[in-house]
């Protein structure tokens, strides 16, 4: 893994945009992309650029189960508001967390990502170690799939929400295998909240105890993270 460490969030975002941008002009096509706090940095830097998204295609990690994609709390409204308004992508494809058919749901992305193979995925990273959804002790051998969120993520996840009681107690995620598919990864986390999981995921063993720490395993993996996530290494 390569590790780049910056000053702060707003340097790891344009460092992270360099990668992308050199990555399209590469002729990458298929970006994974993800939500939470972590990645508006890079967002906001491909907003500001004259980057053209019109000819990409962008495949995004998860979906909370049972929100509408007008729900603000939903991952759908997070991409329109922090990207899509603002840089339309061809097509861009969210898990629908309204499904009445889950299993389907996941079966059906599983082949949209079979014929869009990602040519670089963005993560963050839970301080508990997981990527996307996929929680500790999730099998690293598992496509698209539901998660039962843990206590841990529905409460990290709850400053989103009015109270913890309206987190979403499941999900729709992308599995370990999806994510290992990828071309490139490149992962983004800053503060000290997140310090422990940054050095479990590069120094630790590589255990399903720690979703991430299957990335020592992908070819091609960039971590960019301030000093205050890296001061455990
Ligand atoms: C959620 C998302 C993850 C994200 C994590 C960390 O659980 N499903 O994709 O990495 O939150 O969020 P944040 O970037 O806000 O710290």
């Amino acid at each position: 893994m390569k590790v780049i460490v910056t000053e702060n969030k707003i340097q790891c975002g344009a460092k992270a945009f360099e990668i992308f941008k050199n990555e399209i002009k590469n002729g990458a096509k298929v970006l994974g992309l993800a939500t939470g706090s972590t990645p508006e940095t890079l967002y906001q830097n491909f907003i500001n650029s004259d980057l053209n998204c019109s000819n990409l295609i962008s495949i995004n990690l998860d979906e909370y189960v049972g929100l509408t994609p007008d729900n603000p709390q939903s991952y759908h409204y997070f991409m329109r508001k922090h990207l899509f308004d603002k840089k339309p992508f061809k097509k861009s494809y969210v898990p629908d967390g309204m499904t009445k058919d889950v299993a389907a749901t996941c079966k059906e992305y599983d082949q949209i990502i079979k014929d869009n193979p990602i040519d670089v995925q963005l993560l963050g990273i839970g301080r508990n170690g997981h990527i996307a959804f996929n929680e500790p002790g999730t099998p690293f051998d598992i496509g698209t799939h539901e998660v039962k969120l843990t206590e841990n993520t529905i409460k990290a996840n709850s400053r989103f929400f009015d109270n913890e009681d309206e987190v979403p107690k499941s999900a729709i995620c992308m599995g370990t295998a999806n994510i290992m598919d990828a071309k490139k990864v490149v992962l983004m986390a800053f503060g000290e909240k997140k310090a422990q999981a940054i050095k479990e995921m590069i120094e630790g063993p590589v255990t399903e105890q720690v979703p991430a720490s299957i990335l020592q395993k992908h070819p091609d993996v960039t971590v960019i993270v301030d000093k205050a996530a890296a001061q455990e290494l």
